[in-house]
């Protein structure tokens, strides 16, 4: 069963933008895909309830309750969808069960201090300190290269932390939410780059750079 996490202490960054949208995507694909939602706030569970019942089925734990607790044995892929300001024992406690962790920025300044600060912290927990499991970000709501987002490129080269997308704004990502729906479930002609903004962090989940070694 694989693990992926979507984090970020940043409030609005994208997590539950890209935690339903990747669950759209494998359950797409024909994987058993479970969104456990850690987030009270429930944004996850949410976009699930408002999701057509001809779509591939989504099974939707209310993680923020009793974690994993209830998790369908069948399932292939569980995406995490985490709550803003995670720090400390907390952030701890929600590594525990993830292999990959995606962490979404937005090109802001605020944004990217706030993350830069986030990542040093997620580096010293003892899970990530000990490759069990592994980080990705990804830039959300990318508009142009900005001086901050150039300092954010080489502290990731400095930090070893894969840029793994670059997603751009756009409209699709409300318009698929509201309708329970991720942006690969769009029209092609709608929605075809971002089809291809995605594609960079999907290989990357689909190979071995993305799992823990040990
Ligand atoms: N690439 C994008 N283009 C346009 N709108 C976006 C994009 N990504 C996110 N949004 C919008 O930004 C808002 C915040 O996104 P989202 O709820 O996914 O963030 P979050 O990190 O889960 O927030 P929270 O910290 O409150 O859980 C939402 O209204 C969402 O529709
Ligand atoms: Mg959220």
């Amino acid at each position: 069963m694989r693990h992926i996490m979507v984090m970020n202490a940043k409030g609005g960054c994208g997590k539950s933008t890209i935690a339903t949208n990747l669950a759209a995507y494998y359950a797409t694909e024909g994987a058993n895909v479970t969104l456990a939602d850690y987030d009270p706030q429930g944004s996850s569970l949410d976009w699930l309830s408002m999701r057509p019942e001809n779509r591939p089925k989504i099974h939707g734990l209310p993680a923020f309750e009793h974690g994993l607790r209830g998790l369908p044995r069948t399932t292939d892929i569980v995406i995490m969808d985490a709550p803003a300001r995670s720090h400390g024992t907390e952030l701890t406690s929600l590594l525990r069960h993830a292999e990959t962790v995606l962490i979404p920025v937005l090109a802001s300044t605020i944004d990217i201090h706030a993350s830069k600060r986030f990542i040093k912290e997620l580096r010293a927990t003892s899970r990530v300190a000990g490759h069990q499991a592994r980080l990705g970000l990804v830039g959300n709501r990318v508009k142009e290269n900005t001086l901050a987002w150039d300092d954010l490129r080489e502290f990731l080269e400095r930090e070893r932390v894969p840029y793994v997308a670059a997603l751009r704004e756009a409209q699709n990502y409300v318009r698929a939410y509201t309708r329970g729906l991720g942006v690969f479930e769009l029209p092609p002609y709608i929605a075809y780059r971002d089809w291809e903004h995605w594609e960079p962090m999907l290989q990357w989940l689909d190979s071995v750079r993305s799992r823990p070694t040990a």
